[in-house]
């Protein structure tokens, strides 16, 4: 097989001459100063340093406009399909989102925005949220976009990190007919103790809503842009500058700000949007992630638009009017390639076919998965049912540490349903046992990742400590990624899901440790443990374990107020979907809760407990398991 062998050959070359490599690839991105320096990295945590392209120069918003705009100004880059599918979509060309962009970034400059500032995006799937993002880049300011799902005190905990100094945000957002109340949640948020940086609140009009403006912080986009320049000086960046920051939740404390820079990123986004997905000129490429995840910041934003690429912003969701939004759009804008993620597919696969059928699908020639391992039956649904079993599926392995795809099916290589298959160029996967000793062969094991690529993460926001530890101490020279793999006699990786205290919900990451502090923050809980259990849909759920405060008495009504409170406090992502009352939690004798047990109830499988003797008092354990989902 051609494919086969074409990727096995440069495979190898990305191994054997790293340097060489990925010098060529970077030609690719426009440099204001190539790099003549290209790979410059240490996983050992005495002398831990990852650069690339360290002293190339350059503007990550000049590459994904400016450059195109001599060649193909006048072809689209966004298409905006809204919420309501009876409003006009709308067609932005590389020209105009040059002048928006441009026009926003002077504003941003006249505000007092300078490089190296934090500004907070909390805006909803409206081409806007790109406008912001590259408004951005080219004056130098670190983005921090905000998932618009968050409850205002995550909102208030992302901004207090990272002390920013500007939100942009929208009167509200619109999803599946439902509004969203942006302003006011930022209004709530900046009401919280520790959001004092924020100086200025950039407001987009989406829906024309009325809100509070509180003068003079709160300005209308549509008036700090009018007037403005459609031109704007980009701000000259080192390869290593801080390009963004994206929260996300590990297995401990508040979620981390994970710091991208703008060479290594930009080359490494751009590289694997063509090379993953086989990109061609005339394709049309829809990702339905959202901006606030990293899959929306690589692939609907600076992979695409720095390969010239016409990419669909959908405001909407997947089941709103009906069942066929998804596959209607494909026919209304005539998509090539379709990225989405299992749990989608598996809330749509459960629809039946008939609302697959009703669109042609005709433009499709490849499909794309992303966010948690996807089960045999969802991928052959939508192999053969969405694509007609005509289209590829590439089921892509990556993280928001990743910065883009690390292990992908090559093109051209028939993949196995279930598998993400082999590591892209330059990545070296490993699987190693609980004691960091590498596994050769068929084996199963934790993923670790034996050297850099240039789309690595580089830090923690504010805490480089916390990066290195995270990453780097559990299996020493290697990236731990928290995830667990099998590799199978022909060398393909099957992903098995997270081994740490991540649950992966509908694709997204939540982390235990913050549940638990949403519920303890409640007046009547004493203390609380959480863990995912599987899922038909979300591929995993929320289970919480609740202990009172004594002399507080366990109800449904309390149950659904708690679970209400996590809403609140988190954002509907994290409502926890079972919710036990555990009048003790196991643990060991030293005071470590034992959530393997935990994690074993909530799976109904209590004859699998494993050893319980070191438990401080087992006889908890016979009442949990009794009391299952306060059964
Ligand atoms: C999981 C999303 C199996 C995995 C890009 C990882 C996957 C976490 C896949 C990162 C896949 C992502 N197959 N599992 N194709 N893609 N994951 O940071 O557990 O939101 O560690 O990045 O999602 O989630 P994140």
């Amino acid at each position: 097989m051609t494919g086969s062998t074409d990727y096995a050959r440069e495979y190898a070359q990305s191994l054997s001459d790293p340097d060489g490599y990925w010098k060529s690839v970077a030609q690719r991105i426009e440099w204001i100063a190539p790099p003549t320096q290209i790979r410059d990295v240490s996983f050992d945590t005495k002398d831990f340093h990852i650069r690339w392209y360290a002293d190339g120069v350059l503007n990550a918003s000049v590459n994904c406009l400016d450059r195109h705009l001599a060649t193909r100004g006048d072809r689209t880059a966004l298409i905006f399909e809204p919420d309501d599918p009876n409003a006009e979509a709308q067609r932005i060309t590389y020209r105009e989102l040059h002048a928006r962009t441009c026009r926003l970034a002077n504003a941003l400059r006249n505000l007092g925005v300078r490089k190296g500032d934090r500004i907070t995006i909390y805006l909803p799937m409206i081409p806007d949220a790109v406008v912001a993002m590259l408004a951005c880049a080219r004056i130098g300011a670190i983005h921090s976009v905000v998932f618009g799902g968050f409850a205002p005190q995550s909102i208030a905990d992302r901004v207090a990190d990272c002390r920013s100094k500007l939100i942009i945000t929208a009167d509200e957002g619109l999803r599946g007919g439902k509004r969203i109340a942006l302003k006011a949640n930022v209004d709530a948020a900046l009401a919280l103790p520790g959001t004092n940086s924020v100086e200025t609140v950039l407001v987009v009009r989406h829906t024309g809503a009325a809100v509070a403006m509180q003068m003079p912080r709160d300005r209308w986009v549509d008036v700090v842009v009018d007037g403005q320049p459609d031109t704007c000086e980009p701000e000259p960046m080192n390869a290593e500058d801080p390009l963004f920051i994206l929260y996300t939740s590990g297995s401990t404390g508040k979620p981390k700000g994970v710091l991208h820079t703008t060479g290594g990123y930009l080359v490494y986004a751009s590289f694997t949007h063509e090379r993953v997905f086989g990109l061609r000129d005339d394709d049309v490429f829809w990702c339905t992630a959202d901006v606030g995840w990293i899959t929306g910041h690589t692939y609907i934003v600076y992979g695409p638009l720095a390969n010239g690429a016409t990419v669909v912003v959908f405001e909407g969701v997947p089941n709103h009017p009906d069942h066929s939004r998804f596959w209607r759009v494909i026919d209304k804008h005539q998509v090539t390639i379709f990225y989405t993620a299992p749990t989608a597919i598996r809330a749509l696969m459960r629809e039946g076919d008939a609302p697959v059928k009703a669109a042609s699908r005709k433009s499709l020639r490849l499909l794309g998965t992303v966010g948690e391992p996807i089960n045999p039956e969802a991928w052959r649904w939508y192999h053969d049912v969405v694509g007609d079993a005509r289209c590829p599926v590439v089921d892509t392995w990556w993280q928001t540490e990743t910065g883009g795809a690390l292990i992908t099916p090559p093109i051209g290589i028939d993949a196995k349903p279930g598998s993400a298959m082999k590591p892209f160029f330059g990545v070296q996967p490993a699987l190693v046992d609980a004691e960091g000793r590498l596994l050769e062969g068929e084996a199963t094991g934790n993923l670790v990742l034996l050297d850099s690529w240039p789309g690595q993460m580089r830090t923690v926001y504010g805490d480089h400590q916390r990066f290195i530890d995270t990453y780097f101490r559990a299996y020493p020279g290697m990236y731990f990624t928290g995830d667990g793999c099998r590799r199978d006699a022909d060398g393909d990786y099957w992903i098995t899901g997270r081994v740490d205290d991540v649950i992966n919900v509908s694709g997204h990451r939540i982390g235990t440790a913050e549940v638990e502090s949403a519920l303890v923050s409640h007046a009547k809980v004493a203390e609380a443990a959480v863990v995912g259990f599987p899922h038909d849909i979300k591929g995993q759920g929320i289970y919480a374990y609740v202990t009172l405060i004594a002399g507080e008495t366990e109800s449904d009504a309390l149950r659904a107020e708690l679970i209400a409170h996590v809403r609140h406090e988190i954002g509907p992502i994290a409502t926890p979907d079972h919710l036990q009352w555990a009048p003790g939690l196991p643990k060991t004798r030293s005071g470590k809760i034992m959530r393997r047990i935990l994690r074993k109830i909530a799976e109904d499988v209590p004859d699998q407990l494993g050893d319980t003797s070191t438990l401080a008092d087992p006889s908890v354990v016979d009442s949990l398991v009794r009391n299952r989902r306060g059964a």
